[in-house]
């Protein structure tokens, strides 16, 4: 009915989609999550839901993060991260691999699970089983209250408010957000990390939501990167280090919304088979960030180029040389690499929409998917 179209409208705040509003949110769910747990100032990351098991976080073995599709990327780049600071080896698992393989579990292993709607049942019943064995469930949840949060012993939500586009976007920003803030402490309180590089993580995590901003006020330049590129019948997405699981995230993205078939790869891999794919034709989509990886990145920019693909690449802006090689570029604000997937994943997340939208397809609701897949 006429009600329910203007409703409709109303819950979109002005925006065409939920997803094109819940990109636009970031800046602030990003802020809201960091929002009294993060003091940048005297250097405080206060997680009250993990406090009572610091410890034995700080102390085990081994971490293992469990979590399923978008999340599953989050838990890849959180695997960088705290091996980096913390020094402790982390596994990521896809939750429906780790149920069904006898995984072996110690006693003190934490898992980490990673879910926007708590309910994802692979991932749930994998906790459960974990718990069962002993082992320090820590829940990174969205929604309040969700199963996955309840089964956990220790948690932090997300905070990012109710995520309506099936396509995963303010969560997943989110969930980095809050991983970040977790490594940081238990960097820390370890003393894995020297107070001088945590004082300057502090910082800049906090400035993440207006650097976001900024970004988003670019996104002109990336409707025009998608009316470029919007016939393209594949694509691939690479990147090294950090800036990896934001590779596969772009392109798990594509896929979702835009019915593209995408691949993300790490960019060195590529040449063990992707780059028989490369004609003048393939777009190949670089998150190329000033990063300790950044040199190598710029070397399998060229060797792209080489064979004629299509170079569109996420540079820090001011690298020139990265933007002589590519055909086209979105310049990202200069951020430590440790927090630079959290920018390099917006203009993703557009490129995905804008392209999904000019095929005319329904970006909220894109076909076969669910929000929240609570069957094997
Ligand atoms: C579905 C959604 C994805 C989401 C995944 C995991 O496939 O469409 O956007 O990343 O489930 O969901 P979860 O709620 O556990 O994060």
């Amino acid at each position: 009915t006429r009600l329910d179209m203007e409703l409709a409208a109303i819950e979109k705040g002005g925006y065409d989609h939920f997803m094109l509003k819940e990109i636009f949110e970031q800046p602030q769910t990003i802020y809201d999550c960091l929002r009294g747990r993060l003091d940048a100032g005297k250097g405080k990351v206060i997680l009250s839901g993990i406090d009572q098991y610091a410890q034995q976080i700080m102390n085990a073995q081994r971490i293992i993060i469990l979590a399923c599709g978008t999340s599953w990327h989050a838990g890849l780049v959180a695997e960088y991260i705290i091996e980096e600071l913390c020094r402790i080896p982390v596994e990521v698992e896809y939750a429906s691999e780790f149920r069904y393989r006898n995984p072996i579990i110690h006693k003190g292993d934490v898992i980490v699970a990673i879910s926007q709607s708590g309910e994802t049942a692979d991932t749930l019943v994998a906790i459960e089983n974990a718990k069962e064995q002993g082992a320090i469930i820590l829940g990174i949840v969205n929604v309040v209250g969700s199963s996955i949060s309840r089964k956990s012993h220790a948690g932090a939500y997300t905070h990012a408010g109710p995520e309506i586009g099936v396509a995963s976007t303010k969560a997943f920003t989110a969930q980095l957000t809050v991983l970040t803030m977790v490594a940081l402490k238990i960097a820390h309180d370890k003393g894995s990390v020297s107070t001088e590089r945590y004082m300057h993580l502090c910082q800049e995590l906090a400035a993440i939501p207006e650097k976001v901003e900024l970004v988003l006020e670019k996104a002109d330049e990336v409707k025009a990167l998608a009316e470029k590129y919007k016939d393209a019948s594949d694509a691939l997405y690479l990147g090294r280090g950090y800036n990896f699981p934001i590779a596969l995230e772009g392109a798990l993205k594509l896929k979702e919304i835009s019915y593209i078939h995408a691949e993300g790869y790490p960019a060195a891999e590529m040449k063990h088979g992707p780059i028989a794919l490369v004609t003048e034709t393939l777009p190949v989509v670089f998150v190329a960030t000033k990063d300790s990886y950044h040199e190598k990145v710029v070397s399998n920019m060229q060797e792209i180029k080489a064979r004629k693909g299509k170079v569109i690449a996420l540079i820090t802006e001011g690298d020139t040389v990265s933007a002589a090689i590519a055909d086209d570029i979105f310049e990202l604000p200069q951020a430590d690499e440790i927090v630079a997937p959290i920018i390099s994943t917006i203009p993703l997340q557009l490129l995905a929409y804008y392209i999904g939208v000019a095929k005319g397809y329904d970006v909220d609701k894109p076909r076969n998917l669910a929000k929240s897949v609570t069957v094997e």
